[in-house]
């Protein structure tokens, strides 16, 4: 039988609250929950103890500041949290200064790690059909805090590196419950093509981050989900 391992949640929202729940199921024993209340400017971070990995999932404003007192306090990590990814640089610098593990991701289900790869070759074809516009569209719960999502930022991103240089129409919708859609779409006068990922729960992101958390424990440097999935790009 594996080992447990102590996990500490950074964030102890809709999020911190699934993954405290599954983690029995990945060897897991949650040890401490930091919120808004006991981590103020990321406070709790420093006391912490006897801590094998944590994962953080926060807010926009607070994560690269929690980040970066993770490192310093030499705890490995995983983070969900979207919407703060122009400071990464300082955050890698931080967990490569300390010699820790970092697993970062906007999205943790699988599933949208293969659909950004479909979205790479579909914007590479496409790179030279002129006659054809794109589209990127999301939907969120309307508490969703930042708009377009960090996945959908990502995928256009990806577009842009797979070649396609002609204008994007990005837009967001947020209302209800909606788990997350995310939606790549090219248009001629002929047809259409349409890429679509439906998120059915967060359950998929939950998971996703455990499993991250769990091959973090054995790999130090700055890491993608995507690595975690497929291999490691080069040396981190
Ligand atoms: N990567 C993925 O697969 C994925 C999936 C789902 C969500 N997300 C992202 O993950 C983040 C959290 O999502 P969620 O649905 O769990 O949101 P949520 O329910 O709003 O939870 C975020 C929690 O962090 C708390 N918080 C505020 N300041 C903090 C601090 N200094 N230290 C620790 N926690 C603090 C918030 O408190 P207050 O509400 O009182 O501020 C809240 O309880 C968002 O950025 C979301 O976009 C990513």
């Amino acid at each position: 039988m594996p080992a447990t391992n102590n996990l500490v949640l950074v964030g102890y929202g809709k999020m911190g609250r699934l993954i405290e729940q599954l983690a029995p199921e990945y060897d897991f024993a949650v040890t401490e929950r930091l919120d808004e209340y006991n981590n103020v400017d990321g406070a709790g971070i420093p006391a912490l103890r006897n801590v094998d990995v944590a994962i953080e999932f926060s807010t926009p404003e607070t994560a690269p500041g929690n980040l970066k007192k993770l490192a310093e306090t030499k705890i490995q990590a995983v983070t969900g949290t979207t919407g703060w990814l122009d400071r990464l640089p300082e955050v890698e610098q931080a967990v490569r200064q300390a010699g820790t593990g970092l697993v970062w991701s906007p999205n943790f289900s699988v599933g949208v790690a293969v659909f950004r790869k479909l979205t790479a070759l579909a914007a590479e074809l496409m790179r030279d059909q002129k006659e054809y516009g794109a589209w990127a569209w999301e939907i969120h719960h309307d508490t969703k805090k930042d708009a377009p999502s960090g996945t959908l930022v990502h995928l256009v991103k990806t577009m842009q590196e797979s070649g396609y240089t002609r204008g994007i129409d990005v837009s967001s919708s947020r209302a209800g419950k909606h788990p997350g859609t995310h939606e790549i779409g090219f248009d001629s006068a002929a047809d259409t093509i349409t890429l679509r990922h439906n998120a059915r729960s967060r359950e998929g992101f939950a998971r996703g981050a455990l499993q991250a958390a769990r091959w973090i424990l054995s790999h130090k440097g700055v890491y993608t989900f995507e690595e975690v999935l497929f291999g490691p790009r080069s040396a981190s």
